[in-house]
């Protein structure tokens, strides 16, 4: 009797720990993130100089709304790519006392903008205008808007103060890092077609030299403008002017009518439980919804499926993914337009009926539609939590690195082509392969669908998580692997966030995985399986700050990208991880 409970007991140890200890050493191990730990408060971003921004605004008794409002702003200068004053994003934020404040600052369409917009030959010639590049590629930007709501309705310090930091990190300059310089390079042949952002971007031809400082006049006067006049001092007055002429001469829509007529709207956040948490995201037009969809179907389906990596949970999640993007794509846009449905996305009974549709053994397939592009880490999010434990969580973009990489002349901004996030040709694959719905089409005034969903999660009222992610569509699919690795799974954030990751988005119908980075066992039976598996370089890029029971602020940045992850008084250092310093 004794020989035959040792017996199990061996087998259920090598079943339970030994085996997949085993398999988890055949996949190649995760680099190591950045992280930090204190109790003061903590910022996670991109870009260091920017970061760094936010923890002075902290240190000087702002709160974490006036830290993000620092950060956003300071990264428009050093994070080109994707920090902006010319594009839009989502706002979220909790503060201690519970009170939430979600802000839609998505680009809107110029009144002149048509359904056809993108599909008929332009007038005069000139083929089909590129809902990518050029000036039509550009919707009426957000961000100031959306900053400037933001700190009314939660910043503590006076705007002046925490706009000024991104002034002095343009006019004064900044020096010049390795990965600022190579995101330049990486975008040189687009941005020198545009002789303002060549002039700017690459000085002599070049990226600006490693080590060097990087001065921005015209940013920093349009910057001086945003300072001293907030939201007026853009869409209004002098820099409004500037725009409108440029527009006409270059044939653009946008007019000081549109700039004018802007606003950043408050939204109710998207709310939806997971293992425990209260989850707080974005709604329409971001998709936070999809984000809650996925999350819920993990658990109708049974969380036992997905404790551990594996052929069985990559088959489930894929097949979850596959259908929360079926959603968005017929029934996500901008909520102000007829069609949209948010409600269906978390309909229990509904979500039910879509898990029972999943074949445990085989993929259901969908019709392969366009190849994988590969992706460019130009969103950006970040997070920041204060010591009274209010937290922002906060993504932004221009949508493709740099943008449409035009320059505003004498603006020094860089230009958004968000336009392409509209279903600009139903039934056609955009810059990220999402085909999107007639829900999503071109009409003035109106916001293009986002991936964008930065999130909050609390638990018995208070902040335990704060996370988001650039990535075009894998932007949902990332935000919830990072809760399945760290809620579901009990793994700690830093290998949370450095996990492999993987994606589904219906169209086209394939698996995307990080290359390298999965057991090629798994993926031969997901094949058989029937799923086209398709690899590509990174996926995602996660600033999130964990909030432990005892208030210790964990910031982490993603290993797949520099990024910095900071604190006020750091009370001691997180182990030391090659490839990250601790700060
Ligand atoms: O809003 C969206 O869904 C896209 N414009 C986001 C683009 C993006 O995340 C690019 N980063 N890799």
């Amino acid at each position: 009797m004794k020989r035959r409970v040792a017996a199990l007991l061996t087998l259920a140890f090598t079943l339970v720990v030994a085996l997949p200890a085993a398999i988890l050493a055949l996949v190649p191990s995760a680099p190591a993130p950045q992280s930090a730990l204190g109790t003061g408060g903590a910022v996670a971003a991109a870009e260091e100089n920017a970061a760094r921004a936010g923890i002075r605004i902290l240190e000087q008794g702002g709160n974490a709304a006036d830290a993000a409002v620092a950060v956003a702003f300071a990264l428009a200068v050093t994070w080109p790519e994707a920090g902006n004053i010319g594009g839009g994003g989502f706002w979220i934020s909790r503060d201690a006392r519970g009170n939430v404040t979600s802000i839609d600052f998505r680009e809107a369409a110029p009144r002149a903008a048509r359904r056809d917009l993108f599909i008929a030959p332009r007038k005069g010639g000139g083929g089909v205008p590129s809902s990518e590049t050029g000036p039509l590629a550009s919707g009426v930007p957000g961000s100031v808007a959306g900053l400037a709501l933001a700190h009314r309705r939660t910043g503590r310090l006076p705007w002046k103060r925490v706009v000024d930091p991104a002034v002095r990190l343009a006019r004064d300059g900044f020096v010049m890092t390795e990965p600022v310089s190579a995101s330049i390079a990486g975008e040189a042949q687009r941005l020198s077609a545009d002789p303002e952002a060549a002039r700017i971007f690459l000085p002599g031809g070049q990226p600006p030299p490693v080590g060097t400082l990087f001065q921005q006049p015209d940013l920093a006067r349009t910057l001086e403008a945003i300072r001293d006049r907030a939201e007026d001092g853009f869409y209004r007055g002098r820099v409004a002017r500037t725009i409108e002429d440029d527009q006409k001469r270059s044939g653009g829509l946008i007019t000081r009518g549109d700039l004018g007529r802007y606003t950043a709207k408050l939204r109710k956040p998207f709310r939806f439980h997971f293992q425990g948490v209260d989850v707080l995201t974005t709604a329409a037009p971001s998709s936070g919804p999809v984000l809650a969809e996925m999350a819920m179907m993990v658990e109708i389906a049974g969380t036992g499926r997905f404790r551990a990596p594996g052929v069985e949970s990559m088959h489930w999640l894929a097949e979850i993914e596959k259908r929360a993007f079926y959603d968005r794509n017929r029934w996500l846009g901008d909520p102000a337009f007829a069609g949209v449905r948010q409600s269906p996305f978390r309909d229990r009974p509904r979500l039910q009926s879509l898990v029972s549709s999943i074949n445990p053994r085989h993929a259901t397939p969908t019709a392969a539609l366009s190849s994988i592009p590969a992706e460019k880490p130009t969103t950006t999010h970040f997070s920041v939590v204060d010591g009274s434990g209010m937290a922002v969580s906060m993504t932004t973009t221009l949508n493709d690195s740099f943008g449409s990489a035009r320059v505003a002349p004498g603006l020094g901004f860089v230009w958004n082509n968000e336009m392409d996030d509209f279903a600009t040709r139903p039934g056609e694959p955009n810059l990220y392969g999402l085909v999107q719905g007639e829900v999503n089409s071109v009409a003035p005034g109106k916001r293009m669908l986002s991936s964008m969903c930065p999130s909050i999660a609390t638990a018995g009222g208070k902040v335990v998580l704060v996370w988001g992610t650039p990535g075009g569509a894998t932007i949902p699919t990332t935000n919830l692997q990072v809760i399945l690795q760290h809620l579901l799974r009990g793994q700690p954030l830093e290998e949370a966030i450095a996990a492999p990751r993987f994606h589904q988005q219906d169209l086209p119908d394939a698996i995307q995985i990080e290359k390298g980075r999965f057991d090629e066992a798994w993926l031969a039976e997901l094949r058989k399986m029937g799923h086209e598996i398709r690899e590509r370089e990174k996926i995602g890029r996660v600033h999130a700050i964990g909030v432990e029971s005892d208030g210790t602020l964990r910031p982490v940045a993603d290993p797949r990208g520099g990024g910095a992850a900071l604190v006020v008084r750091a009370a001691r250092a997180a182990s030391p991880a090659p490839g990250g310093t601790p700060r």
